[in-house]
């Protein structure tokens, strides 16, 4: 399967009628409006269901984990899995509590290791610390639907902390959200970052981004919103696997996975035939026919390299220029993205001649390349005038995928490298 748009699993939201003589109230039923804001942001919905959970996360690139009337714990394995594969989870309303509860579990679970998941569970109901069931009145229970042509009403302001991802997201002090529900989250575990409250105290929104991890729960309810944020951060934070730092600092980490691709270059001196990393070549077959269909016919020079390829070019761009020269051009092996199989660097044939990065004649090439490269979430890698940050001379040829069309876009249209990019976003000091 080549795809290039990210998969997000929907855990369903059972039994949202309470309807207990109905011999199929545990039917799983899956809202269309998270649906539609999915699809709106560039990812691919699927429904998960009850059975054996396990057996398709694989499958799954970030999860959406929305409201309903019951935690079931069958859906536990997404934490574990989003937190071991560094996956996204936003959590809507009980996905909230359920990420919470899980959390809290936990580190109980820590302190008293002997102990069943009920008695865990009675601990924390003895302590308060399980969810609260909130006054009848309370202004956070509003039916929504009895108010969908005057939202407004059913609206209440929280408050977002600063240095929290979900405040990086929202950019914002204060939202007026919409919030519909009759539980909450009374306590959360010490591992869990409150990132906003209400005037009451209300947990709003919770968040877990030690070691990579990026979980984030939120109360109330932004597929009701016009504006699509967290959808967005959702959609972007589940290419994890493409959206990586290898620079002079930041080697390939070891036993890194690769899923490389066949790809037969037409460029008879194509190295390594122009194999190109499974996540990439879609995306890069689409942006090449596009520069064919403009009159560009593209192909790639270089793609992925295995280490021995990079140590044999490093090394013979040593010995013919020197090492200076070479640091500039040519990473050492086990530095380049080449590596990655997600660097491609681009010929073209024009006249039945082909022409590369030694020749005259590929301006008017790259100038559209760069023009339109991030619409495939592709990024000039070595832009001019950033030789000082990127470590390397100007390389119009060569093409990074990262996954995203909206960061990639982003980083072009704001004449950023990766390494800005990165700590503009906190990933990196
Ligand atoms: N030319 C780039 C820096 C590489 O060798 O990866
Ligand atoms: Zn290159």
């Amino acid at each position: 399967m080549i795809k290039n748009k990210p998969v997000i699993g929907i855990i369903p939201t059972y039994n949202l009628t309470n309807e207990t003589k109905d011999p199929y109230q545990d039917r799983a039923s899956f809202v269309r409006m998270y649906e539609e804001k999915i699809v709106e942001c560039g990812g691919v919905p699927i429904g998960l269901l009850h059975q054996h959970v396990e057996d398709y996360l694989s499958l799954c690139d970030g999860y959406l984990w929305p409201g309903g009337s019951k935690i079931w714990p069958d859906f536990f394995p997404v934490l574990e899995d989003a937190l071991k594969n560094k996956k996204p989870i936003l959590g809507v309303c009980l996905g909230l509590q359920a990420i919470g509860t899980a959390f809290n579990l936990k580190e109980e679970r820590e302190k008293h290791p002997e102990k069943s998941l009920e008695e865990i569970k009675q601990i924390l109901k003895d302590t308060d610390h399980y969810l609260k069931q909130l006054e009848d009145d309370s202004f956070h229970n509003h039916c929504v639907t009895k108010d969908i042509e005057t939202q407004e009403t059913a609206r209440h302001l929280i408050k977002l902390n600063k240095d929290t991802l979900f405040y990086k997201i929202m950019k914002q002090d204060e939202l007026n959200v919409i919030s519909l529900h009759s539980f909450v989250l009374p306590y959360a575990a010490k591992d869990i970052t409150i990132a906003a409250t209400s005037e009451d105290g209300v947990i709003e929104a919770i968040e877990y981004t030690k070691k990579g991890a990026q979980i984030l729960g939120v109360q109330y309810h932004p597929e009701l919103e016009r504006t699509s944020e967290l959808f967005s951060w959702l959609i972007d934070a589940s290419y994890h696997h493409t959206m990586m730092l290898v620079n002079k600092q930041n080697p390939i980490p070891e036993n890194y996975p690769l899923k490389i691709m066949l790809y037969q270059s037409e460029y008879p001196e194509c190295q390594n035939d122009g194999n190109i990393r499974e996540e990439a070549m879609y995306s890069w077959l689409c942006l090449r026919d596009t520069m064919r269909e403009k009159g560009f016919y593209i192909d790639v020079e270089s793609a992925y390299r295995p280490n021995a390829l990079q140590r044999k070019i490093y090394e013979e761009n040593k010995e013919k220029y020197g090492e200076e020269h070479a640091n500039i051009f040519v990473a050492r092996p086990g530095y380049s993205e080449h590596e990655t199989g997600l660097a491609i660097d681009i010929c073209m044939k024009k006249d039945e001649k082909w022409i590369n990065e030694f020749d005259e004649g590929l301006d008017d090439c790259y100038h559209l390349l760069h023009k339109i490269c991030a619409d495939y979430g592709f990024i000039l890698r070595y832009p001019e005038g950033k030789e000082e940050i990127t470590g390397y001379h100007y390389e119009p040829w060569h093409l990074r995928y990262i996954g995203s069309p909206r960061v990639a876009k982003y980083i072009m249209e704001n004449h950023l490298t990766l390494e800005e990019y990165f700590k503009e976003n906190g990933t990196i000091e």
